[in-house]
Parts: structure tokens; sequence; C-alpha cells
């Protein structure tokens, strides 16, 4: 049996949750971790294929692999996660031992277990989710639960659909169940993930739809933070603008994916939603949740993009005022709808604009964190500050960071901190009460 393994996550939360779980295999196996890949015997790429340079990564690092697997021929070579779904043949043609899509999970247990070479494992839409997969996580303090798997929007431009499959919710005492074992073992913070966690329930017999499982988790004893992600504007109701105002845990963020400012652009995504709409739900939120901090994805260069189309993306943006915002210069993935559609979008121009929303999204974000200096956030401190030694760091509530004076004894601990100099992410403060 091998002895060592190694896991290399890449893309989205998803993937961060389901390399826990792919620990928790090894582990169960009797495996443990091995601080890099050369000493490893089971090295597993956990992939993402959203944009094309980390799907490339993937591909180099085979080829590394496969080098370091003939001075060490006991060596598994498992490619997870979703390249592994959309592109399993060219990955076992590259030298992949084991290929496992992101809903085959409950299945590599006996793959690894038999040392089986050459195996591909993908998903089928209707396959039931696994439960009860071993988990090996990777904080005590800070959980992933996921609530619904797969997406069925189709937006022009991604490939989730096609890597994650159809939506399929998880029973609720499921989710419940893991979130009272979270707590239970430290977590004070936990996240409920999906590609779209207000599509949540509709597969579901019974009325349960995202805001009533959020009333369900808030009531679970101990928790402290509740956080969730992410939710897509167009399926984004009042009721659950009301649960996070009225959930004391509930965390006072909403990431809200704009991507585009055009309603042109919005429409030739499939978003459907209007920049109007999205204001109104931003507006909606602000006035129900006081101190909601509001943080976005946003994509430039999407095809058939103009000058005056980007100009409104610029527009929403310093309107709306994002505390932060994830943005990316749009990528053609292959299978999509985009992929066909034209024209495109200059690679020079794409980095122009680019650019542009950058600055301002940093100037914004500079500005929001400088206006809330002086003022005392609730702090869970979570790790020593790498970069500052004598220092620790945690999240504010708004997931902003705060960085303070203290040693690792604080570590775990809800303090109370004032804000002082403001960063792009966050401030240096000071506690000035907690638990500690
Ligand atoms: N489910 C989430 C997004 C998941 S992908 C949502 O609906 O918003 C994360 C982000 O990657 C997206 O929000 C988008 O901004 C970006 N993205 C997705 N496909 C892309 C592509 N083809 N090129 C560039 N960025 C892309
Ligand atoms: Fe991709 Fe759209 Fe689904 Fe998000 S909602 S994962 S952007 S298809
Ligand atoms: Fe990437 Fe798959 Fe997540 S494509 S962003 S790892 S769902």
């Amino acid at each position: 049996m091998p002895r060592g393994y190694f896991i290399d996550t890449a893309g989205c939360q998803m993937n961060e949750r389901d390399s826990e779980t792919l620990a928790g295999i090894c582990e169960g196996l009797g495996m443990s971790p091995c601080a890099n890949m050369s000493g490893a015997d089971v090295v597993i790429l956990n992939t993402c294929a959203v944009r094309e340079k980390p799907q490339q990564k993937v591909y180099s690092r085979i080829g590394e692999l496969v080098r370091l697997r003939r001075e060490r021929p006991g060596m598994l070579i498992v490619v997870a996660g979703c390249v592994a779904q959309i592109d399993a043949e060219e990955l076992r043609r590259r030298g992949a031992d084991i290929v496992v899509g992101p809903r085959c999970y409950d299945r590599l247990e006996a793959a690894l277990r038999d040392l089986t070479r050459g195996c591909t494992l993908l998903g089928e839409d209707d396959r039931p989710v696994g439960e009860g997969l071993p988990v090996c996580r990777a904080s005590t303090l800070k959980a992933f639960v996921n609530i619904i798997y797969g997406c069925d929007n189709f937006c022009a431009y991604c490939i989730v659909p096609y890597a994650r499959g159809r939506e399929q919710s998880r029973l609720p005492g499921e989710i419940i169940a893991e979130v009272e074992d979270v707590v239970a073992a430290g977590a004070r913070d936990v996240t409920l993930l999906g590609q779209n966690v207000n599509s949540y329930g509709h597969d579901l017999p019974g009325a349960i739809d995202f805001p009533a499982l959020l009333r369900r988790v808030d009531a679970v004893a101990g928790l402290d933070r509740l956080r969730f992600t992410t939710s897509h504007p167009k399926d984004l109701t009042p009721a659950l603008i009301d649960a996070i105002a009225e959930l004391p845990s509930a965390c006072e963020h909403l990431h809200l994916p704009i991507q585009a400012g055009s309603d042109r652009v919005l429409a030739a995504m499939g978003r459907g939603y209007t920049c109007e709409h999205f204001r109104a739900l931003i507006d909606m939120a602000r006035a129900a949740i006081p101190g909601l901090a509001v943080t976005t994805d946003v994509m430039v260069g999407f095809p058939g993009e103009t000058a005056e189309d980007f100009a409104q993306t610029l527009r929403a943006f310093e309107e709306i005022r994002f505390d932060q915002a994830f943005m990316f210069k749009y990528n053609d993935r292959p299978g999509t709808r985009a992929e066909s559609m034209e024209p495109k979008v200059p690679e020079d121009e794409k980095q122009r604009r680019f650019l542009e929303v950058v600055a301002l999204q940093n100037e914004t974000a500079r500005a929001i964190n400088r206006g809330l200096s002086g003022q005392v956030f609730e702090v869970l401190i979570e790790e020593p500050d790498p970069r500052s030694p004598g220092h620790v760091r945690g999240r504010t509530r708004h997931n902003k960071l705060m960085i303070v004076p203290g040693g690792e004894e604080l570590i775990g601990a809800m303090v109370h901190a004032r804000a002082g100099e403001a960063f792009l992410w966050g401030w240096r403060g000071e506690i000035i009460d907690g638990e500690a």
C-alpha cells in the first residue's frame, strides 16, 4: 500500500472542500500527507477548468510527474476535479493513472485500494451525490459545507456546467448534520457552498428553499458566523435579504457576481438580469443590512464587448462601489456558446480594459477601508501573520483581514479590534477586548 500522499488544489472553494474529502480518502487508506510532490506515492492534482491558464498548467504538471514516476515506479498520478471531467482522454494519454471527475469521489477509494492503474471515473448527471465520505479538514476554525452540486445555468462563457453536471441539492438533514459536526469540532465560521446557492432545494421534495435552509443552519447551537457563496443575481429574492438581516449568525457580506455592466453583454452572456435589476438588489440589501459588504466577479472582453459596453461596467463599479472584486479577462472555453461568438476582443484591448477596472476597483476598496478606520470590528483570529512577526491575523464578519499585535495563544479567539491603517485587503489594528 502507498504511504504518502500529496494534493495540489486549484480553483474555487468547492475544490478546496473536495480536496478535504480526497485527503480523507487517502488517510482512510492509512496514508499520511507529504510536504511535497516528489516524496509522495500518490499525487492528486485537483484541477480547475474555468480559465485556460490553470488548465494548461495541469498538462505541464503531468509532464513533470511522468518524469518523476520513471524514477519512482510505484508512484500513482491521480487527476481529479473539473479538468478530469472534461478532458479525461487527453489526461490519460499524457500519463495520468487515475482520472476522477468531481461527482465520483465515492468511487476513488476502491480504485486506490486496488492500486488500479489506467482507470477513468466520470460522473453521469443522474448519479446520486455520495454522502458520508471521509474528510480531513484543512482548518478546525473555518469549514466549508456543500449544499448544492453542479450548475444548470449554462452562462455562455462558462465551463462549470459541463465539468460539474446538473444541479443536485443535498438533503437538509445531511447539511445540518455536517454543520453540527464541524461546530462540535471547533468551527466558528461556516461557509455554505454551491455555484448558485439560491437555487437550493428546487429539486427536493417539500418546501425547502435557500432562505429556509439558512434559518435551519443558523439555529445550530455554537455557530458564530454563517457565510455562503455564490448567489446568482437572477435568483436572489427579498426573502434571502430578510434572512441575512434577521439571522444572528449570517455575516453582513454578500458576494454577488455582476459579470458586466452592459445589458447587451449580460444578455449575450445569458445571465438573466439587467444592470438596473442588479443595482436594485444591492440597494435593497444595503437598506436592510447595515454595514453590508458587497463583493463581486467581473469579466472584461466578452465577445462583442464594445468600448461603450465596457464604459458601462466602469460606471456600474463607480456607482455601486464594491468592497472587493475578482476580475477576469474573458477566455474561450471549449464547447461553450461564447466560444463561437464574434467578434473576439483583441488581447491587448482586453488587457487595457482589465487594468482599467483593476485600478478603479483598487482605489474604491482602499477608499472604503480608509473610511472605516477608527471603527471597531469583531475579528476571528485565525493564524500568525506570515509577514509580520509578533502579529496574528483574522477576518471581520465582512470577510476583511485585520492584522493585530499578538501571539499564537490568540488563535481561535473572537476579539474586538479597532481598525487602524487601511489597505486594499483590510487594516492593521489593535485588539481592544476579546475572549483570550
Ligand atoms: N457560479 C459563479 C461563478 C463560478 S466561476 C457565478 O455564477 O458567478 C467564477 C468566475 O470565473 C465567474 O464569476 C466569472 O467571472 C469567471 N469566469 C467564468 N468563466 C470564465 C471564462 N470563460 N473566462 C474568464 N472568466 C471566467
Ligand atoms: Fe458558470 Fe453561470 Fe453556473 Fe456560475 S451560474 S457556474 S457562471 S454557468
Ligand atoms: Fe474551477 Fe471547477 Fe471551481 S472549473 S472554479 S474548480 S467548479
